[in-house]
């Protein structure tokens, strides 16, 4: 092979690196240019970034608060009993109409109980959940308020106060809370909540049971 022909293959081989040497350099040195976009797609548009101004409004703000009384679609409370609990300004007495009661939704009720209200109120309502027992334990070690606070206990469900309440009250207690106690309106979807309450009313009702509401054929020769 003549010499010529293996210098321009050496110095082409060469050259043929450098492009590569080049461009990883690039990579690895921060550039404060733009990209250059061949497929433009949505790189560039006009936009405002979160948190930055915005100069059409007094408040500069490019975030806008939420619109007063802005209803998201399919969430229009005009039906106060389904949404709120109540009848007329009154506690609702009865489980909304659309929320036929049955078995089923007693069961799914018992389910969402025993996931959301035991751990305070107890598998039975008597307010002698874990979270309860475990901070009695705490309040009784200690000389007085626990990092600064005191517990109130969970309310037992079988309370005189609590039984005479209609149905609507419950309703609302578990949508917005009570005092010390937090809402769930957040967390549990408005019908787990009917069937939450509707499954309250029927431990309450265990708990003061006769034999007279026990059905005859399972009454045990009683
Ligand atoms: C984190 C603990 C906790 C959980 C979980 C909890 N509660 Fe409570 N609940 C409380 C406390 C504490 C009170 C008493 C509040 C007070 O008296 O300040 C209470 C009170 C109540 C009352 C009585 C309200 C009244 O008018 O006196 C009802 C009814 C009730 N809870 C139902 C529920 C239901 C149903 C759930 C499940 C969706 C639930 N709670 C989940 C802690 C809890």
């Amino acid at each position: 092979m003549p010499r010529i022909i293996i210098i321009v293959l050496l110095i082409g081989s060469l050259l043929a690196m450098l492009p590569p040497v080049i461009a990883a350099q690039a990579r690895s040195t921060p550039n404060p240019n733009r990209p250059i976009n061949l497929i433009q797609d949505m790189d560039l548009q006009a936009k405002f970034k979160a948190q930055s101004e915005n100069d059409l409004f007094a408040d500069k703000r490019s975030q806008r608060p939420q619109i007063q009384g802005t209803v998201a679609r399919n969430e229009a409370y005009l039906d106060t009993h389904f949404n709120e609990g109540t009848v007329d300004g009154q506690w609702a007495t009865t489980t909304p109409s659309q929320l036929p009661m049955n078995m089923a939704r007693l069961q799914r009720g018992e389910e969402r109980f025993n996931i959301y209200c035991t751990p305070c109120h107890g598998y039975s309502g008597a307010g002698d959940g874990a979270i309860n027992q475990r901070a009695l334990e705490l309040v009784s070690n200690a000389d007085g308020p626990v990092n600064g606070t005191v517990w109130v206990a969970a309310k037992s469900l079988h309370d005189a106060t609590v039984t005479i309440q209609p149905i609507g009250q419950l309703f609302n207690t578990v949508t917005h809370g009570v005092r010390n106690m937090a809402g769930y309106g957040s967390q549990v979807p408005i019908e787990d909540r009917w069937a939450i309450v509707a499954y309250v009313r029927a431990l309450q009702r265990s708990q003061n049971a006769s034999i007279e509401d026990v059905p005859a054929d399972k009454r045990g020769g009683l």
